[in-house]
């Protein structure tokens, strides 16, 4: 026997119960018709997006049994080029970021792991810069601010105040959701150092993240500090 109070709690969980798509990754409510349209939308957009033809040419700078990273420059032929920018697009609408545009678009490097099931599930741009503001954690005073804060919160942990220099900026990194914690943001860390610059390995202390996302500090002072 059900009492109402049974029922508006059933009807609650139909409605907010969440489905991830285990193609494209995407987090929806399966019983919900506006929530199955947009992610019909999504789910092709993103999957072609992310689809790997091969190409004639590839730079291939790193081999891994479950994948090979390709650096794309921007004088590339035009199917390397456009499929970065595809993949970069999908990050940035990831990541929240309106402009597409970089800030020195004739000097970026693109790095992009490649799944051995043909799938672009990494893309690391790379830019040179000369100097960066260290991230600093977050004072103490700080940790309990309420969510409203949220902006402040973030701006403090960026900035010190004073430059350091630095040679390599990562201005995005992003991983394909279902791809995540596999170590293909480390390999793509890992190979930028030995790629960038030719002939030289860029310490750890030479590259910097512009504007790190939650995840992004996560795992830029894991990568840090070891
Ligand atoms: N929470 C806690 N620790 C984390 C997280 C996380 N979400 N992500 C990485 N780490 C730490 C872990 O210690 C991890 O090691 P472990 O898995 O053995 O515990 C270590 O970092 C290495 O992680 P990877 O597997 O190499 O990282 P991954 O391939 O999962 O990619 C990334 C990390 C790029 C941040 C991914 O989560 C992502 O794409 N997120 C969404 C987009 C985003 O926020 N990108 C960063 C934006 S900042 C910028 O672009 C400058
Ligand atoms: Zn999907």
């Amino acid at each position: 026997k059900q009492n109402d109070d049974q029922l508006i709690i059933d009807a609650g969980q139909k409605q907010f119960g969440a489905t991830t798509c285990g193609s494209c990754g995407m987090v929806y409510s399966a019983d919900n018709p506006e929530d199955n349209f947009q992610h019909n939308q999504f789910h092709q957009h993103f999957l072609e997006s992310i689809k790997f033809v091969g190409w004639k040419k590839e730079r291939v700078v790193a081999e891994f049994w479950d994948g090979k990273i390709l650096l794309v420059t921007p004088d590339d032929p035009k199917y390397a080029t456009r499929k970065a920018e595809e993949v970069r697009r999908v990050a940035d609408s990831e990541l929240g970021f309106q402009q597409v545009a970089l800030s020195r678009p004739a000097q970026a490097k693109t790095y992009l792991f490649v799944s051995s099931e043909r799938l672009v599930v990494g893309c690391l741009v790379a830019e040179h810069i000369r100097q960066a503001y260290r991230v600093l954690e977050l004072p103490d005073q700080q940790k309990n601010m309420r969510p409203n804060d949220f902006m402040e919160r973030h701006r403090a942990w960026c900035c010190s105040t004073a430059p350091e220099p630095a040679l390599c900026g990562i201005s995005r990194i992003w991983v394909f959701s279902l791809a995540r914690r596999r170590s293909i943001a480390t390999r793509m860390l890992d190979t930028v150092r030995s790629t960038f610059i030719f002939g030289s390995h860029l310490t750890k202390d030479e590259i910097a993240f512009s504007d790190p996302t939650p995840d992004g500090k996560l795992f830029a002072t894991k990568y840090c500090n070891t």
